[in-house]
């Protein structure tokens, strides 16, 4: 069964309250909860790793327990190439995923390191994003590895 591990970055822990305005009302847990349901539809094995902390991302990374990756770096996205290096290195597919539209805010959140080395991305869809990556990832893939 291919395996997905997704990845959340800085503060998406506060899903729920954080800006709910840009960012949904639903908290970090129930959206891995649909992911969850949706991975199962799929027949993909998923896994989930939330942190605040970039080398703790980076050495959850280096663990290479997964097939493919589904990555949120949130503000991470637009200054770590500690991140990119260690994405690349890995030497598995990864999907980008924002629940908002990074390219259509801040010009700082325009600087990206992630996508030009991504898959693909898919940005401002909400928790949805992650389901559009999931899919993708089971038509290109298969639910079975
Ligand atoms: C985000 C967009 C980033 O610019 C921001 O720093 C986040 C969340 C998103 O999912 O829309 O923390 O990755």
């Amino acid at each position: 069964m291919t395996r997905v591990l997704v990845l959340q970055g800085p503060n998406l822990n506060l899903l729920g309250t954080r800006e709910p305005e840009i960012y949904g009302r639903e908290t970090l847990d129930e959206i891995h909860a649909g992911i969850a349901s949706r991975a199962a539809e799929l027949g993909l094995e998923v896994a989930f790793f939330q942190s605040n902390h970039e080398g703790a991302l980076i050495d959850r990374l280096h663990v290479r327990d997964f097939d493919i990756v589904i990555v949120n770096a949130a503000g991470l996205t637009h200054t770590s190439v500690s991140l990119r290096d260690a994405l690349v290195g890995i030497d598995r597919p990864f999907w980008e995923v924002h629940l908002s539209d990074p390219w259509k805010r801040d010009a700082f959140r325009q600087v990206n390191f992630l996508h030009d080395v991504a898959t693909a991305s898919v940005v401002g869809q909400g928790a949805r994003g992650y389901h559009v990556a999931l899919e993708e990832i089971a038509a290109r893939f298969g639910g079975t590895a």
